[in-house]
């Protein structure tokens, strides 16, 4: 199965890495002629204990020279989601599934909006990855791929694709309820980003400050009533230790949030913690922790740049 990964940030770079050299057909679709050009220069480079691995990796600028592709997945930022929409249409083969890997909420149901239900897969990932170059990424933090039907069921398509992944030596698994297990990201990511990107700190580091585990389970319990009242099932029973699991597994990570803080970037707040706040508003749940946390991020000066503790 030929596969195009929309997205040359910290998971589009990972990913492409992984399945090439784990034999599988590959290229990465960018957007940026500096990133596109030096990943076709030398290759995409892995940073990883220290060590640095270097991957060939075919990457295009324009869809329409990428080819028709059997899996399309999507790794750019969720403000940007609906702008792959023209892109995913002429690469797409008539039989082809499109995986959507971001964070944050919404993501699946724009993409389907437009290219169909039955077209698409969510699946989240908990590798902690950051981009310190064009096509130059440091991974910091191992964790399981899942991945399954919007729908919600565990099709055999999920499962070739599971098994695919997993052929090539990515640890990923198909799951029932897939969009449930994308609402437990979402709560992950609530509770740790905005934190790291307000005190400037790696994952690692949030459990050490002062009152801030009660600021996350304030987090968690909040987006966990709105899951409710939206009428969805989040597989697990203590998302506050799956938060705390995950800033222990990723501590080296510095966020997807801080990082875009570091570099002036938009950051996908309003599509994480303010989209709580939204939902939240639609079904009459306070949500007053989600709702502080999205304005301090908001209100973030651009361009930080010292290095988190
Ligand atoms: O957004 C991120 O950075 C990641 O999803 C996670 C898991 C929080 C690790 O840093």
């Amino acid at each position: 199965m030929k596969i195009v990964i929309i997205g040359t940030g910290a998971i589009g770079c990972l990913f492409g890495a992984v399945f090439k050299k784990g034999g599988l057909d590959v290229a990465l679709l960018g957007r940026s002629a500096e990133e596109v050009g030096a990943i076709n220069e030398r290759g995409v480079i892995v940073e990883r204990g220290g060590a640095e691995e270097t991957t060939a990796i075919p990457a295009f600028l324009d869809a329409s020279a990428a080819g028709r592709d059997g899996l399309v997945i999507i790794a750019v930022k969720a403000y940007d989601t609906a702008s792959t929409i023209p892109q995913i249409r002429r690469m797409l083969s008539p039989d082809g599934a499109v995986l959507t890997l971001q964070n944050g909420l919404g993501n699946a149901e724009t993409l389907a909006g437009d290219l169909g239900v039955e077209r698409l897969l969510c699946g989240t990932t908990a590798h902690g990855s950051s981009v310190v170059g064009p096509g130059r990424i440091i991974h910091a933090g191992q964790g399981e791929t899942l991945l399954g039907e919007m729908r919600g069921e565990r099709s055999r398509r999920a499962e070739k694709i599971a098994a695919l992944f997993s052929s090539a030596g990515l640890d990923a698994r198909a799951v029932d309820n897939a969009p449930g297990y994308a609402w437990l990201k979402l709560i992950i990511n609530a509770a740790i980003n905005p934190f790291t990107a307000i005190h400037n700190l790696r994952n690692g580091a949030l459990p050490g400050v002062p009152n801030i585990c009660e600021e996350m389970a304030e987090v968690v319990a909040e987006a966990e009533a709105v899951a409710r009242a939206a009428g969805v099932k989040i597989p697990c029973d203590d998302a506050m230790a799956k938060v705390r699991k995950v800033c222990a597994a990723t501590g080296d990570n510095v966020s997807s949030m801080l990082q875009d803080v570091r570099a002036g970037r938009r950051t996908e707040i309003d599509y994480i913690n303010g989209a709580i706040v939204r939902l939240g508003e639609k079904f009459g749940i306070p949500t007053p922790r989600n709702a502080a946390l999205a304005a301090q991020v908001r209100a973030l000066r651009s361009g930080r740049s010292d290095q988190a503790q």
